[in-house]
């Protein structure tokens, strides 16, 4: 059995994991920066320096839990784009240092495709053609994969990733940093039909996303009422804000696959744990008669297991990076 030993520092978390080639994780560490949280939102410098400390801890104890020794590992793997270039950087050069030292061949990755790829830690059988939804903190994309090298950019956001939208929510509500988790758990105690936000770029020949007049739309909403009344209704504003945005996800998706025959849905990227996206879209793709895949929660945040599912492909190809290898910050989904 191949194994990989996986890096992922593209933004606020160090992970390592240890992957087999049978898509099993050995072992999958997240340290996530919780020092951001203080100012409610990432910030690059300290997320690099973080990465720095962190990272020769992360990778023993990844090492560790997985109880393999460096001669036990076949490659190594690394997110190069896109992300925070300083974070980017970290764990790009500590991947350079350990192939060259142990004299391994370096696979490079794709953040957004190791998102994808995290799906195959649950499902190994899945394999294109498929329509993939990838929604993160800095990415929004419709996609569709004809085979695992040949895609389509269906539709993207305009202007704030879908993760964004929750994060900039909940910091103006003060109610903390990563704003998904936090916002998926009040909402369940809440009314979805509370207030009607509105749903973007409706019309029926755009399979593009925009979320900045949700949040436009949000600030006025809360700015015409009381503190009392926020503070009553919080619950129920949280959750009609996160059916807004899930709605316009799902809608879009299941109507460009209803319009070109597609029955296999993927989902994937940190937005991809909320759980009223998981319903909605589970109740469209089964009208639909289709199939819809989602990473287990622990793979749905940015993670090294993903990283090192991507890789297993490459590996495989030989599709190997030489030591020039450097990262690079530029958004979207890009085979390297
Ligand atoms: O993929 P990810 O870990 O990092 C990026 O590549 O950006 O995604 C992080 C994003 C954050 O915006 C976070 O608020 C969002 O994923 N997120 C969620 C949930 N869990 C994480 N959004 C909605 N509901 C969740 N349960
Ligand atoms: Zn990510």
């Amino acid at each position: 059995m191949i194994k990989i030993l996986a890096f992922e520092t593209s933004c606020d978390d160090t992970s390592v994991a240890v992957v087999n080639s049978d898509y099993s994780v050995l072992s999958n560490i997240v340290s996530s920066q919780l020092k951001h949280a203080e100012f409610g939102g990432v910030v690059p410098e300290l997320a690099s320096r973080l990465h720095l400390k962190n990272i020769m801890q992360v990778t023993k104890l990844a090492m560790d839990q997985a109880k393999v020794q460096f001669s036990d590992i076949n490659a190594i793997a690394v997110s190069v784009n896109p992300g925070l270039i300083g974070s980017l950087l970290v764990g790009v050069s500590f991947a350079k240092s350990l192939a060259y030292s142990i004299k391994r061949p370096l696979i490079a990755v794709n953040h957004m495709l190791g998102h994808l790829y995290s799906n195959k830690i649950d499902h190994p059988e899945l394999e294109p053609p498929f329509l993939a939804l990838i929604v993160s903190g800095g990415h929004t994309e419709l996609v569709y994969f004809h085979s695992k090298d040949n895609f389509e950019i269906i539709g993207r956001t305009r202007d704030d990733a879908a993760g964004e939208a929750f994060d900039k929510t909940a910091k103006l509500l003060e109610l903390g940093y990563p704003g998904g988790p936090i916002i998926d758990k009040l909402a369940k105690k809440g009314n979805r039909n509370f207030h009607r936000f509105p749903r973007a770029l409706k019309e029926k020949n755009s399979f593009d996303f925009s979320f900045s007049g949700l949040k436009t739309s949000i600030r006025n909403y809360l700015s015409k009422q009381d503190e009392k009344f926020i503070k009553v209704n919080l619950n129920d504003i949280i959750a009609s804000l996160q059916i807004a945005i899930v709605e316009s996800l799902v809608s879009k998706t299941i109507r460009y696959a209803k319009l070109n025959n597609i029955n296999k849905i993927v989902v994937a990227g940190g937005v991809s744990a909320n759980s009223e996206l998981r319903k909605q879209m589970y109740g469209e793709v089964s009208k639909i008669r289709g199939q819809v895949y989602f990473p287990s929660i622990e793979y749905c945040m940015d993670n090294g297991a993903m990283i090192g599912a991507a890789a297993i492909d490459k590996y495989y190809r030989k599709d190997f990076a030489d030591l020039e290898l450097n990262a690079f910050s530029k958004k979207g989904l890009r085979f390297i």
